[in-house]
């Protein structure tokens, strides 16, 4: 986990952002939105206009990349080698359509390095290799699914009455996620579900580097500038990448057709993930928010400076300087939606999700339509993206750019995932 030691520049912000962590009243009112202009995704930082796919790959690209690393969530490591161990293999899961088996994935050899547990269904039903949903869960694996098979993940886990016990799972816990998972849904659909506890990859706490793949890799870390070391969304974001290195070696999975998933914290994982490693055909982003797909100039609902206050280990420690000072970042998440093109991307709001701020979520995916468009995708489809927001329950998804605004509170929901399924229809078989 990534301790922030605290740069004079930071220190200096610290009073100010303790006292606006306390009294922060989050704005809901558009009118009170400052006004703001947003970053050009086709323009690049000398000033030239991005006129063609080739151009977008070798330089814009790689140039916006190489921003949201340095002042949004932080630069890691290299890929490491990895390796991997089978640990059960289960032939007549949910009710006998499914393989289930359990992976570790080793962040190097085992025995010297740590380790994070797939649970990977497959349907019993496919001919070859299937499509699959790569996604971290928030619990434990055996959280996603009532089977008490399923090995009892025993990493810390955040505390949560009736499920954990000095910050451990409890049998109790199974199944507790599963409304977020309807794995029988996918896999009648014909898809594979893989997911992975985050915790495995780095516990969701501060503690000073000690625990987690930032602790594995700690001299690559202290090798990289101060302010640009990875924060945990970098590192989950990493697990995620690693994980897909094993799937593109396994024998029921295609690891070329691959949708990486993640609800909030874990969909702005999501959204990295697939922005920095390209392989991942397909991106999904539920409910993710501020510093997900929500625009951060807005600041409607949770803002910058609320959430590196309220959870200073998940981005870089450059990005405290866009603290109530959001237009002085020279990204924007529309930019980081477009770094998915010209692949397909879905994002997904709540009505009640207001926290999350979903018209943000929604206007970073219009202005990001034009690098799909210029990439030849036909973005959010139509002729042109959508002049107003889509009504609750209507989803878009006839292009390359998914969005629907559910109904609801924030939450993973059949509704969400039966619109991913049709999306993936579509994007990714
Ligand atoms: C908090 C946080 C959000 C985050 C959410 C979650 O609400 O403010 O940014 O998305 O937790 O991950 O559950």
């Amino acid at each position: 986990m990534l301790r922030h030691s605290i740069s004079l520049f930071a220190l200096a912000l610290l009073p100010a952002t303790a006292t606006a962590q306390k009294d922060f009243v989050a704005n809901y009112d558009e009118d009170k939105i400052a006004p703001f202009q947003l970053p050009d995704p086709l323009q690049t930082e000398s000033g030239d206009q991005v006129t063609d796919a080739e151009m977008w790959t070798s330089v814009r690209r790689p140039e916006l990349v190489k921003l949201f690393q340095s002042h949004v969530y932080g630069r890691g490591p290299a890929a490491c080698k990895i390796t991997h161990k089978q640990v059960s293999t289960t032939e007549d899961a949910l009710g006998g359509k499914a393989l289930r088996r359990e992976v570790d994935v080793f962040f190097g050899n085992p025995g010297e390095s740590p380790s994070m547990r797939l649970l990977i269904y497959t349907p019993k039903s496919a001919s070859s290799k299937s499509a699959a949903f790569l996604g971290l869960n928030f619990q434990g694996n055996h959280t996603v699914d009532p089977d008490p098979t399923i090995s009892l993940n025993t990493s810390w886990v955040r505390s949560r009455q009736g499920t954990t016990d000095e910050n451990r799972s409890t049998e109790s816990a199974r199944g507790v996620a599963s409304s977020r998972w309807p794995v029988e849904m996918i896999i009648d659909r014909g898809y594979a579900l893989v997911t992975i506890y985050y915790g495995d990859i780095d516990p969701d706490f501060d503690d000073g580097f000690e625990n987690g793949i930032h602790g594995h890799f700690k001299s690559e870390t202290e090798s990289i500038p101060q302010g640009e070391r990875w924060g945990s969304i970098a590192a989950w974001a990493y697990g995620l990448s690693r994980a897909l290195d094993y799937l593109q070696q396994d024998d029921s999975v295609d690891g070329s057709r691959v949708a990486v998933f993640g609800h909030s914290r874990l969909g702005k994982t999501s959204l990295w993930a697939g922005a920095s490693d390209p392989r991942f055909k397909l991106v999904i982003s539920n409910n993710s928010g501020c510093g997900g797909a929500a625009l951060s100039r807005r600041a409607v609902g949770e803002t910058v400076g609320r959430i590196n206050t309220s959870f200073p280990h998940w981005f870089s420690d450059n990005f405290v300087q866009y603290n109530e000072n959001e237009n002085a970042c020279p990204v924007d998440q529309h930019q980081l939606i477009a770094l998915m093109a010209p692949r397909a991307v879905y994002v997904a709001s709540a009505t009640e999700d207001r926290w999350a701020d979903p018209k943000g979520e929604f206007l970073a995916c219009v202005h990001a339509d034009p690098v799909f468009r210029l990439l030849g995708t036909d973005g959010m489809g139509g002729a042109e993206p959508p002049a107003k927001m889509p009504e609750a329950d209507a989803a878009i998804k006839s292009g390359t750019i998914g969005y629907h605004l559910r109904t609801g509170k924030h939450d993973v929901t059949a509704y969400d995932w039966s619109q991913y399924l049709d999306f993936a229809d579509r994007n990714l078989k």
